[in-house]
């Protein structure tokens, strides 16, 4: 047993980090079993899942969309904010109700929430069927962690370390078109209101050639996209110390010839002269910045340790502008920060209405334990907040629609990806701004890109007719 441990998470020390190749276990032991597994949270966790499918499907198992048919539960967790652990723990009710009546499913809590000192406490003290809890730093043990379980025994295996390296991992993919690809771990930044850094450990960097040896791979699988993650790829390759860095990362992984490549996310902070140059030099790379703002309040962002002023952000918005042709410009915002006063929050209304932002994820300010923004003092009332949050949303959904309906009647180039969820005839996609698109289009289009004439904007998404496919 290896219980999470907040204080040892927030070390940062000069140690280079430790590769590790992954052991990938191949055993048949359950054989026409299947497993559920449900993902939270961001992108990362997305590709994490990926991982944890492999691993299963490695074990045998086929995966299942209803969870009564499992005889493996696997939830990939998210601790951002509060709400996504109440929905964890609404969630597991179910689970639990399910185990009554057949004692062998095995249920497994991976994630940042198992990184999480009271969540661990919780379930040792309330929820003694969870059979394994396993954290984002071993992921790759879950196999054997399984096989383990078979006990019946609670098991949990969490480390707050650092965190290594890992290369050769397998993944089994959502997408044939569009994939994920880690270039780095972890983060150092510490904003105060952040969990993050104490569930995902160090920024480490991946190794150049591992990467780009990877893209490689995918493209000569036929994949053509490729999204590189990081929480925050300016410091890519910062740690390695072999002179390289993100702006180089993404040079090369243009040169690849792979069609579509964009990445997330960018801080504002370091975002580098370099980086815009490289991001307008090649037709590949996508002209989609997601810009997290937080706060257009300069107080704020000083009490958030952001490292970036209001002024700096709109200047690094205009560069973009200038540099990056047909640039959209989408971001994270948080309203009700302890201390925000009603003229903090129009500081970052005004930002809004100066960037004009094609999107943005907009959150009401959540005290997660062990950060220094949960011992700040937090006396606007919830209502106040929705108030802002409404206000605020009002305001960029007004511009998401003015910035669609630029592009109505317009030809835009459109990766489309499946069958449109709300209308079965129809096709959806993005175009290089990563704008969604409801295609009128043949079946045969999935996985192309395609000329599409742009017919109606929305304020989440255009409508349009296909014109031609590109290759
Ligand atoms: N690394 C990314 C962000 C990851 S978290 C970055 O720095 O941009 C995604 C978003 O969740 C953040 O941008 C922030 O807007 C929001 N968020 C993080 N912690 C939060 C908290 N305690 N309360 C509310 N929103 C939060
Ligand atoms: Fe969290 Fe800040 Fe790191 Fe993003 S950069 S993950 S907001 S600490
Ligand atoms: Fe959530 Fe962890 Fe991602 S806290 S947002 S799943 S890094």
């Amino acid at each position: 047993m290896n219980l999470p441990d907040l204080k040892k998470a927030k070390i940062r020390s000069d140690k280079p980090s430790l590769y590790k190749k992954v052991e990938n276990i191949h055993q048949d032991l359950f054989k026409n079993e299947k497993f559920f597994l449900k993902t939270y949270g961001c992108q990362m966790n997305v590709h994490d899942s990926e991982q944890i499918r492999a691993i299963l499907e490695n074990l045998g198992m086929s995966e299942t969309d209803n969870l009564e048919d499992a005889r493996v539960v696997v939830l990939n967790t998210c601790a951002i904010r509060e709400n996504a652990h109440d929905k964890v723990f609404g969630y597991l009710g179910r689970v639990k109700h399910l185990k009554k009546d057949n004692p062998n499913i095995i249920v497994a809590i991976g994630g940042c929430m198992s990184q999480e000192e009271n969540v661990v406490k919780e379930i040792l003290q309330r929820h003694p069927y969870i059979n394994i809890v396993f954290g984002t730093h071993n992921i790759n043990e879950l196999g054997s962690l399984i096989i383990n379980a078979t006990n019946n025994k609670q098991d949990i295996e969490v480390y707050s370390e650092e965190g290594c390296i890992y290369e050769g991992v397998n993944y089994s993919r959502d997408s044939k078109i569009t994939a994920w690809v880690n270039i780095m771990y972890g983060c150092d930044k510490f904003c105060t209101y952040c969990i993050v850094p104490y569930t995902r450990g160090k920024e480490r960097s991946r190794k150049i050639e591992e990467i780009i040896k990877e893209v490689e791979n995918l493209k000569r699988q036929g994949y053509y996209e490729v999204t590189l993650l990081g929480q925050n790829v300016n410091a890519y390759g910062n740690d390695l110390k072999l002179g390289y860095d993100f702006a180089k990362l993404l040079e090369e992984v243009a040169k690849t010839g792979i069609k579509r490549i964009r990445f997330v996310t960018s801080h504002p902070w370091n975002f580098t002269d370099e980086m815009i140059e490289v991001i307008s030099k090649y037709d590949n790379i996508m002209p989609y910045i997601h810009l997290p703002l937080q706060s257009g309040s300069d107080r704020i962002l000083k009490l958030m340790g952001r490292r970036y002023t209001k002024q700096e952000y709109l200047d690094l918005v205009a560069k973009l502008r200038n540099k990056i042709k047909d640039v959209t410009i989408t971001t994270d915002i948080i309203v009700g920060f302890p201390g925000e006063s009603e003229e903090d929050f129009l500081d970052t209304l005004e930002v809004v209405d100066k960037v004009k932002y094609d999107g943005a994820y907009t959150f009401i300010y959540s005290p997660r334990e062990g950060t220094p923004a949960s011992k700040m003092l937090d006396n606007i009332s919830l209502e106040e907040k929705e108030e802002r949050l409404k206000r605020l949303n009002e305001r960029i959904n007004n511009y998401s629609k003015e910035s669609n309906e630029k592009l109505v009647g317009k030809v835009e180039e459109v990766l489309i990806l499946g069958i449109s969820e709300k209308d079965n005839n129809k096709l959806y996609g993005y175009t290089k701004g990563m704008k969604l698109v409801n295609v009128i289009a043949e079946k045969d289009a999935i996985g192309k890109l395609i000329d599409v004439k742009i017919t109606d904007a929305k304020s989440f998404s255009l409508d349009g007719e296909a014109l031609k496919v590109n290759n």
